[in-house]
């Protein structure tokens, strides 16, 4: 039933994928770190207020198993269900052309998340990994919007931030169901042609919390896509990662698209994920 009531609210309130400007304060400053992961690069970026690459050794840390569908851990499900699970999330950059046909489906979207609000930080799993490649990385109260920009603001050094929603059509697709879909148009999103930060909603013992990461040298794209039957045309993000030479040669990626450490790879970005980019507008 709530499930259905959600539909309906979405059906109501369909928007194309959206982006809202969001003033920060002026001078951008971090807020308390409710966590900070791995080792201390991002502490350091709060103290000194320039950002800078956290560089971590430790490739081995993260478990995982949470839903963050974008797994930069060497967690080591069967490819099999990884397939079924992460069915058209990751790509190549060559498979956003036009006219090209993609098979979707997986739960790496329209994630359930309902958890605890006011768990102690220090005792979510996901906020204790280490992430299996270099990236600023951290973790927040679900609820501390405010504390999502500041972070957003230093890293991307500005005080006008865009905040990036994939299309809430997305919701309306059969996931986890598998289904097709058909490219239209790849566009550059303004703004966020350099390093956007994406947060992901995860439930993590229980706990929902918000992390946002972000690795070097990171492009995101509008993924104009024809869905079958009556939903038409359909708005997804995908975020692509130009500096993979250090990820794990286990990676998930890898694993689904064959390829290997140092080759571009892309992924679709699900709901209800955000991403926060520089407020640049949109060349017509
Ligand atoms: C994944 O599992 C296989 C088979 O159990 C094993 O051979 C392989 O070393 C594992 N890979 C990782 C990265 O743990
Ligand atoms: C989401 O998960 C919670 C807790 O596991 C469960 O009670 C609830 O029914 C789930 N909601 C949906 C829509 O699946
Ligand atoms: C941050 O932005 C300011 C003003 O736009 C610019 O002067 C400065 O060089 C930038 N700093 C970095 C580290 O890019
Ligand atoms: C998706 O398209 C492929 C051919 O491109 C087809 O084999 C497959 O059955 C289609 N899947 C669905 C769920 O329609």
């Amino acid at each position: 039933m709530q499930f259905i009531s959600l539909r309906i609210t979405f059906l109501l309130t369909l928007i194309v994928q959206s982006s809202i400007s969001v003033p920060v304060p002026a001078k951008p400053k971090l807020g308390k770190a409710d966590h900070v992961l791995g080792e201390n690069g991002d502490l350091q970026s709060a103290n000194t207020g320039i950002a800078r690459w956290a560089v971590r050794s430790k490739l081995d840390g993260a478990s995982s198993g949470n839903n963050m569908g974008h797994q930069h851990s060497n967690q080591n499900l069967t490819t099999g269900v990884e397939r079924e699970q992460l069915l058209g999330m990751y790509h190549v950059f060559e498979d956003f052309a036009p006219h090209n046909t993609i098979s979707v489906g997986g739960y790496w979207s329209n994630v359930n998340m309902t958890g605890n609000l006011y768990c102690e930080m220090e005792k979510v799993p996901i906020c204790q990994e280490l992430s299996a490649v270099n990236e600023h990385r951290r973790c927040f109260r679900y609820q501390n919007e405010n504390e999502r920009l500041n972070y957003g603001s230093l890293l991307l050094n500005t005080s006008d931030i865009k905040i990036v929603t994939p299309d809430r059509k997305m919701y309306l697709l059969p996931f986890p169901h598998p289904f097709n879909i058909t490219v239209v148009k790849t566009t550059p999103i303004a703004g966020c042609q350099n390093n956007p930060i994406t947060c992901h909603p995860i439930v993590s013992n229980g706990c929902l919390v918000y992390v946002c990461h972000v690795l070097q040298n990171t492009k995101a794209f509008q993924v104009t896509v024809n869905t079958e039957g009556n939903l038409g045309i359909v708005d997804m993000i995908a975020i692509c990662h130009y500096e993979t030479a250090q990820f794990i040669p286990a990676h998930v990626a890898f694993r689904l698209l064959n390829k290997a450490p140092g080759d571009v790879v892309c992924h679709f970005v699900g709901v209800p994920n955000h991403l926060m980019c520089k407020n640049e507008k949109q060349q017509p």
